[in-house]
């Protein structure tokens, strides 16, 4: 098991389980090994009545800088794909309790993306969100396609996911993207707090109310395998090679 993410039971914040990215080294870029380690949380998470809420956290001026580059030139190289990144995508999207997160710094790629599938978010006014799947010759992932247009319309969800335009947290804030701007000092202690604020409440009645805020779920997974068709595809392209190539050589 990678220690790149580290799974937590904090004392001081009853009822909250923390998924720390742990690889500050590498910009907390995310491997399979961690992809499947964070999927085991969540899926422990569901079942274990001592965990009532679940939060990711990044490491300071760093969520994270997305899928680990190695894996998709191994990928696009020729290796196999895997399923670790479609089975957290999955296990996220369907998490039976609420998931929050904190974001300082650096949020690319699926370091964006997830906070999709999070109830609330709190970032730093430092902190930059952008997905730059185009400019990889790659697609969005996480069923984006479907959330971020829902959240923020055609246009502004085209700049983020086509464009590979950056959102700053203001801009995050103002799309919906994320729930509030605190300061950087205390992202991991305010999201903390808020999470074990939430594990405070009637479970059950928030198990329904977030149930009835999130609606039905089917669109999301079958969006995840949809995107998931044309990203292991694109992977494969020469024009993502390239773009692989230049980021190992830069
Ligand atoms: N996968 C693997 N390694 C990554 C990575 C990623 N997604 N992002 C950063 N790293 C590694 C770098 O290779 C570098 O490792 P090295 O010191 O062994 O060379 C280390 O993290 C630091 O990155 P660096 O680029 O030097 O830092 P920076 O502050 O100048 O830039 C980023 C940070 C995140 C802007 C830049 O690294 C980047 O663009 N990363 C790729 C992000 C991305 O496209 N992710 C996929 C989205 S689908």
């Amino acid at each position: 098991m990678t220690d790149h993410v580290t799974i937590e039971r904090p004392e001081a914040y009853p009822g909250v389980q923390v998924i720390r990215f742990n690889r500050p080294e590498k910009k907390n870029a995310i491997t399979k090994a961690m992809y499947a380690k964070m999927t085991n949380a969540l899926t422990v998470a569901g079942s274990d009545p001592a965990v009532r809420v679940t939060a990711f956290l990044g490491t300071d001026g760093c969520f994270s800088a997305g899928n680990d580059m190695a894996d998709f030139m191994a990928f696009a190289m020729g290796g196999t794909m895997g399923q670790e990144v479609i089975e957290f995508l999955k296990a996220l999207a369907m998490a039976p309790k609420p998931v929050v997160s904190g974001v300082d710094g650096l949020a690319i790629g699926i370091g964006t993306t997830i906070h999709l599938h999070c109830d609330l978010t709190l970032a730093s006014a430092r902190s930059i969100f952008k997905t730059p799947f185009v400019d990889l010759a790659l697609v969005p992932e996480a069923a984006s396609s479907l959330l971020v247009p829902r959240l923020m319309g055609h246009q502004s969800a085209f700049a983020l996911l086509a464009a590979g335009e950056p959102l700053t947290a203001q801009d995050a804030q103002d799309a919906g993207l994320i729930w509030k701007i605190v300061g950087q000092d205390a992202v991991n202690d305010e999201t903390l707090s808020l999470a074990a604020s939430l594990a405070k409440k009637p479970p059950e009645a928030l198990r329904i109310a977030r149930d009835l805020i999130r609606g039905d779920r089917s669109d999301v997974l079958a969006r995840i395998d949809e995107e998931a068709k044309h990203f292991a595809s694109q992977l494969k392209s020469a024009e993502a090679r390239a773009a692989f190539e230049a980021f190992m050589r830069r």
